[in-house]
């Protein structure tokens, strides 16, 4: 809560523990090198140990790495106590931005391709929600952020199994913030517009047209970069955002309003 703390440090993010999945990469690195830059400790998590080995390096002291696949719900159980164990605090603040996409037609996209989109981006981050907020809630509280999409603002062709998982956040979030703000955690989303990452490139390559429709209807006329979603992601996780919860926050140069 904001009471006791002067305008000018209610940005910061110094006592916080963050927890952020896919933070090895793209976005996720980019909000870890934020939350660090405002006072936190952060852990990032993923798949690949060498990854988040650089990232640790480049990050610096006050980072740390846990490997998960967040769709392996079976390694879940234990990971919230051994990170007490290891940093001697629950986490405070989650990030759950690890996400795939996938770039087909629905009529081309079969089931499983559909639920495998859906387990990464969505069902992984309730997994990852119950193993870790039991402590969080125990330890006074916190935030969980979401890392949304355009693609649960409005229609894009070629994203049926993304767009699924992305619309569905918005329904986590909303219940979520129903159910654990009477006990002290903020749920809220980020929705992205279209940044420059691997992922986005991925879904624009070989197609300029793609390019041109995004860029057209941007009024700031540009891609976004990761450090300014990263800044949004500072600020929801802070004091300053102390009275914000279920909302989704698209940070997007204009995108999702654009004609
Ligand atoms: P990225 O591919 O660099 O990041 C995704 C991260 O998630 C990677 O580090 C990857 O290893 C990790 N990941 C994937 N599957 C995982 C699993 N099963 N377990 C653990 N980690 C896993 O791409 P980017 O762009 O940084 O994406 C981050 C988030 O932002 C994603 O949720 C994406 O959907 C979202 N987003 C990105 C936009 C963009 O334009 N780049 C726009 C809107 C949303």
């Amino acid at each position: 809560m904001m009471e006791e703390k002067s305008t000018q440090n209610l940005f910061s993010l110094e006592g916080k523990l963050a927890f952020i999945t896919g933070g090895g990469s793209g976005i996720g690195l980019a909000i870890a090198k934020a939350f660090i830059s405002s006072g936190a400790r952060v852990i990032i998590a993923g798949r690949r140990e060498e990854v988040l080995q650089e990232a640790c390096n480049e990050l610096g002291e006050n980072s740390g790495y846990e490997i998960i696949d967040v769709t392996d719900f079976s390694r879940m159980p234990g990971l919230s106590k051994r990170v007490i164990a290891h940093y001697g605090r629950p986490v405070n603040v989650l990030v759950n931005n690890a996400g795939i996409h996938l770039k087909k037609f629905a009529l081309e996209t079969s089931p499983e391709e559909f639920e495998n989109v859906l387990r990464t981006n969505l069902t992984g981050a309730h997994a990852l929600n119950n193993e870790l907020l039991p402590d969080m809630i125990e330890g006074g509280g916190g935030s969980i952020l979401m890392i949304s999409s355009m693609a649960a603002i409005y229609g894009i062709p070629q994203v049926i199994a993304y767009s699924a998982a992305k619309s569905g956040m918005a329904g986590m979030v909303r219940t979520l913030a129903i159910e654990l703000g009477p006990r002290g955690v903020r749920v809220n989303a980020l929705a992205p517009g279209f940044i420059e990452t691997a992922i986005s490139q991925k879904a624009m390559s070989n197609d300029p047209k793609r390019k041109e429709k995004v860029l057209s209807r941007t009024p700031l006329g540009r891609f976004g970069l990761p450090a300014e979603v990263a800044a949004a992601a500072v600020f929801l996780s802070s004091d300053a955002a102390s009275y914000i919860t279920g909302a989704t926050l698209a940070v997007d140069g204009g995108n999702s309003i654009g004609f």
